[in-house]
């Protein structure tokens, strides 16, 4: 399947910066992989231009309502009016910012889905987590909690994300990687049956163009989610292109 490699620019940038970079990306030629970058909120529209057309857009989060009085959020219909055909949900950083639950974040995939967005889901654990063995277990019920029905008719996106790596310079080693995407996928096809073959699984936690290639050649890894690296347009091109 093609790779997925999507941009996670989290709160960072100005105007002039998340343009330049958006222009930067779209002047990489990458044919191997399908890009796509997912700028804050208000960057959508500038992005969306600068990109033209090369790469994808995509939101970091939606609300659950279609519309209403939610103050200061943003929902589904309102990205896919602008553009945008992705969106990030439950990533751990709102987990922890925001308090969203695997409930939250079904309900948020659900929306998503009904939009016409394709969902980028994420999950992963903790280093405390990881240490004690309970790892693939709390993905499994990330996952179980979390994926909507049509996820797989719509072909959704699961990203693994282990909280320690997020940030830090660390990953996982690359069997332990290779175990949760295998272990990853195994719930795919419980879930989905044969159409879970087919869904992409992205790894994100510190991928740099140093260790991309060894990232994406590993079984069930389909792409990756990139928050630092994806902030300059070379790297993020230079893991694209190990894809
Ligand atoms: O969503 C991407 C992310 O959380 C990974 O961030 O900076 O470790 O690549 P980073």
């Amino acid at each position: 399947m093609r790779p997925l490699i999507a941009g996670n620019w989290k709160m960072h940038g100005s105007l002039a910066e998340a343009s330049a970079l958006a222009s930067g990306v779209a002047a990489g030629s990458v044919k191997d992989a399908e890009l796509l970058v997912c700028p804050p909120f208000p960057y959508l529209i500038p992005v969306k231009e600068a990109l033209g057309g090369a790469v994808a857009l995509g939101a970091q989060d939606c609300h659950a309502a279609p519309k209403g009085a939610h103050t200061g959020d943003v929902s589904a219909p309102m990205l896919a009016d602008l553009g945008a055909t992705y969106v990030i949900l439950g990533h751990s950083e709102r987990r922890a910012d925001h308090g969203e639950t695997d409930e939250v974040v079904l309900r948020k995939a659900e929306a998503a889905l009904k939009a016409g967005l394709v969902p980028v889901v994420c999950v992963g654990e903790s280093e405390a987590q990881r240490v004690s063995g309970e790892a693939e277990g709390v993905v499994a019920a990330q996952l179980a909690g979390s994926l909507p029905q049509g996820f797989a008719e719509a072909g959704g996106v699961v990203a693994y994300e282990p909280v320690w790596a997020i940030g830090t310079g660390r990953t996982p080693t690359e069997e332990d990687i290779a175990a949760m995407h295998a272990r990853i996928r195994a719930e795919l096809v419980h879930c989905f049956g044969a159409a879970g073959e087919g869904l992409r699984i992205l790894y994100g936690g510190s991928v740099k163009p140093g260790n991309a290639k060894a990232i994406l050649a590993l079984p069930h890894v389909d792409g990756a989610l990139v928050g630092g690296a994806s902030l300059v347009a070379a790297d993020f091109l230079g893991i694209a292109s190990a894809a």
